[in-house]
């Protein structure tokens, strides 16, 4: 094999790369644009804000808004957009994928830099059965519709939750999980292969935030895990995630796929029973998370590799249901004054705190204080807040330096609605868990039937069944 040479070719353009990449910018990243919100500024307005004060160059959006893909024309920011998950099986069709892409990509391409169609959103997590067993022949059915309409360099992939994993504490042991392996996921790596695609994945250590883990997920010097089979220490789970998804697909024997991070990010605020959301633990996520993926120094498991990656999210969403901290995502309010600064402004001067001064801000608008807690009556949502029953601290801002005082134990008292899978339940009783929580809160049902969760942005309710456990990123899909 040429792996050893390829490599070193590869680590050499790496080098070659970094060098000409660090005379313009430090780095790039990508963000998810969601607009479930009332107060957003334009697209256009969004563009040129990302375009002239940021280092954004790409974003990714949960639809195919019209308005966003002629706003990001000629920006050179690239574009991924997404199919509505209930539009999936429709699609599988030649002329329903021929008028889709004609439609939503022909109309703006290549002005605007489509770079990848997203197919529904963690299609797996979801549970549809409709869905999942025409998720493969969608993505094909839209690539031979992209082949028909002479367009070669927009990418069909699909994003992942990591509930697509076995359960494994070590990163090198984790797998896909058998139910899916074959049916699902084998056609679909090698369709990656084939049109050298990536894997898109939505890693979030968020969710399975617990006060004795936090500074294994939030980058604080912690012993670490071991990987006994590798001898490898992992000291915060956003690496071990990618790892374990990284061995995963090299099971299957998939390991020279492109991974991409699709989704990740930390709340800056929450309801009072989240006190892991401050701005102080999202700066501390984020900051560290991009330097992950963007350093170049890459994993244990895969060295000197570079992740394209896409925070969640660029705004807070003042119209997202569930607990505040849904709403509280972003990396800027909806007047582009920033929420904080993890070293994404470009020209205007890098905010050292996190509250920069709204003069700052380009844009006015009929905006609401993003900052405002919003009501708490929403919080009762069991679907959006799976961090909620292991955080009972009632202060809201905890020094990020210490845990929690009430120890590491989650109080079993309020996380009563909550399924508490152990590592070790089966497939079948997780989906009861899931059945159960779905049955408690109006959230899941729109993502049952189809229908009306169009927004796959809307989908953050997997949330609730990632149960903090250590090294919890497997649960269910
Ligand atoms: C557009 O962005 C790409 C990187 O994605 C860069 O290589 C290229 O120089 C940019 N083009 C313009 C005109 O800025
Ligand atoms: C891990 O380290 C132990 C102790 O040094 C050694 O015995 C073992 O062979 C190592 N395993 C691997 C996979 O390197």
């Amino acid at each position: 094999m040429t792996a050893t040479t390829t490599t070193s070719i590869t680590t050499a353009l790496l080098h070659l790369s970094t060098l000409l990449h660090l005379s313009t910018t430090a780095f790039s990243i990508g963000v998810n644009y969601g607009t479930l919100a009332n107060d957003l500024p334009s697209p256009s307005q969004v563009a040129n804000f990302l375009k002239t004060q940021t280092i954004i160059d790409s974003i990714k959006i949960f639809d195919t808004n019209p308005d966003i893909l002629r706003g990001f024309a000629n920006t050179n920011i690239t574009v991924t957009v997404t199919v509505g998950n209930g539009d999936i099986p429709a699609l599988v069709d030649a002329n329903a994928a021929s008028r889709w892409v004609a439609n939503n990509i022909e109309q703006f391409y290549p002005q605007t830099r489509i770079k990848l169609i997203a197919v529904g959103n963690e299609i797996l997590f979801t549970g549809n059965k409709e869905w999942i067993s025409h998720l493969v022949p969608c993505i094909k059915s839209l690539h031979q519709a992209l082949v028909r309409a002479g367009i070669n360099d927009v990418k069909v992939s699909t994003p992942y939750t990591l509930g697509i994993l076995q359960n494994s504490v070590q990163p090198s042991a984790a797998r896909i999980k058998p139910a899916y392996g074959k049916v699902v996921f084998a056609p679909m790596l090698e369709f990656l292969r084939q049109t050298k695609s990536p894997l898109l994945v939505n890693p979030y250590p968020y969710f399975s935030y617990s006060p004795s883990m936090e500074d294994y997920i939030l980058f604080k010097p912690n012993p670490g895990i071991h990987d006994d089979n590798t001898n490898i220490t992992y000291t915060n789970m956003f690496v071990a995630m990618m790892d374990a998804v990284y061995s995963a697909i090299k099971a299957m024997g998939y390991d020279d796929l492109d991974i991409v991070v699709a989704e990740s990010g930390w709340p800056s605020l929450g309801d009072p029973n989240q006190p892991m959301c401050t701005v102080e633990n999202a700066v501390l996520y984020n900051k560290n998370m991009i330097k992950v993926v963007t350093s170049g120094e890459g994993t244990p498991l895969m060295p000197k590799r570079r992740f394209e990656t896409y925070v969640f999210a660029l705004f807070n969403e003042n119209l997202k249901p569930g607990t505040a901290a849904e709403r509280n995502w972003g990396l800027f309010r909806p007047d582009f004054s920033p929420v904080y600064d993890v070293g994404i402004l470009s020209n205007i001067g890098k905010s050292t705190g996190s509250s920069p001064s709204p003069t700052k801000s380009p844009f006015t608008g009929p905006s609401t204080s993003p900052t405002k807690r919003p009501p708490t009556g929403s919080s009762s949502s069991p679907t959006k807040s799976p961090s909620t029953g292991s955080s009972p601290s009632t202060d809201s801002s905890p020094s990020p330096t210490t845990s929690p005082s009430t120890g590491s134990s989650p109080a079993p008292t309020t996380s009563k609605t909550w399924s508490e899978p152990k590592a070790d339940a089966s497939d079948e009783a997780l989906q009861a868990n899931k059945d159960y929580v779905c049955s408690q809160g109006a959230h899941c049902k729109p993502i049952q039937t189809g229908g009306a969760c169009f927004n796959p942005n809307n989908i953050r309710s997997h949330a609730a069944l990632l149960i903090p456990l250590i090294m919890m990123w497997f649960v269910y899909i």
